[in-house]
């Protein structure tokens, strides 16, 4: 498979083309499926089976000095952790990616709104890119606590991650010239933070059109623009700070 491209196939096929202990990190955003859609509990057994395998390609596929991150619905983050428990994983650190937005058509009479997604960090025991001096970028809940700034960047997928959250977790557990890779791109935000912060990625998207998308958006992206890491709000807050550095 070759790097700095994303390939419109499905992940699994695609995963076991790669090759043992070959990428540094993984940061990724499976396709979820709610519970209320488990019409058929063969479905639901379906689902989870998938999930671990490829799971296991990641396992087999990651270097022996690793990160990975993947994002999971809070309301059943408990199966997922089990699951990659069972696949060997080590959960290091459980990211709250907070966002404030979109929330209404999940609270109900009987709920409260839904605000966070879960990030759960697995890793080999590898260090992080920490900015030398202690300050809020070590604490995830407040480093990640980006409104959904989707609408700002230009949304061109529904479930895009907001590009400074991917930025942020790329550039602190990878360096310049590693291999990250993303089975499931979706709009490809994880191809466009990868173009900025001048690491290789590979990926995979199964459908046409989001692939697509995803590769318009690629070729807008310049490559190597690495901008100081904070938490930003909007792509105005981000326009303003580059500004700012270029004075
Ligand atoms: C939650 S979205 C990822 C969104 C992405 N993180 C972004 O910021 O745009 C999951 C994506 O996985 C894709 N997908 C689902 N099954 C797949 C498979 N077997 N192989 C590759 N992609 C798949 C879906 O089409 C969807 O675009």
């Amino acid at each position: 498979m070759k790097t700095n491209k994303i390939y419109n196939m499905d992940c699994l096929d695609g995963l076991k083309q790669m090759e043992d202990k070959s990428v540094d990190l993984v940061i990724t955003d499976p396709f979820y499926v709610p519970k209320a859609q488990f019409k058929w509990k063969v479905f639901d057994d379906f689902y989870w089976k998938w999930n671990k395998k490829w799971l296991i390609e990641i396992k087999r596929i990651v270097k022996d000095d690793f990160h990975f991150f993947v994002s999971f619905s809070s309301d059943e983050m408990y199966l997922f952790e089990k699951l990659l428990r069972e696949v060997g994983f080590e959960i290091r650190s459980r990211i709250v990616w907070n966002y404030r937005n979109s929330c209404k058509a999940t609270a109900k009479e009987t709920k409260f709104a839904k605000t966070y997604e879960f990030i759960f960090h697995c890793s080999s025991g590898k260090k992080i890119n920490f900015p030398k001096k202690w300050d809020d970028r070590r604490f995830d809940v407040k480093v990640c606590a980006i409104p959904q700034s989707n609408f700002n960047e230009g949304k061109i997928h529904p479930y895009q991650k907001p590009l400074r959250l991917w930025e942020q977790l790329i550039e602190f557990c990878s360096d310049k010239g590693d291999v990250v890779l993303d089975p499931f791109m979706g709009g490809g935000t994880t191809a466009v933070a990868c173009k900025k912060l001048g690491r290789n990625f590979i990926g995979f998207e199964l459908e046409k059109d989001y692939y697509e998308s995803a590769l318009k958006r690629l070729s807008e992206t310049p490559s190597h623009e690495t901008l100081p890491i904070g938490n930003f709000a909007t792509q105005k807050d981000l326009i303003s700070v580059k500004e700012e550095n270029q004075k």
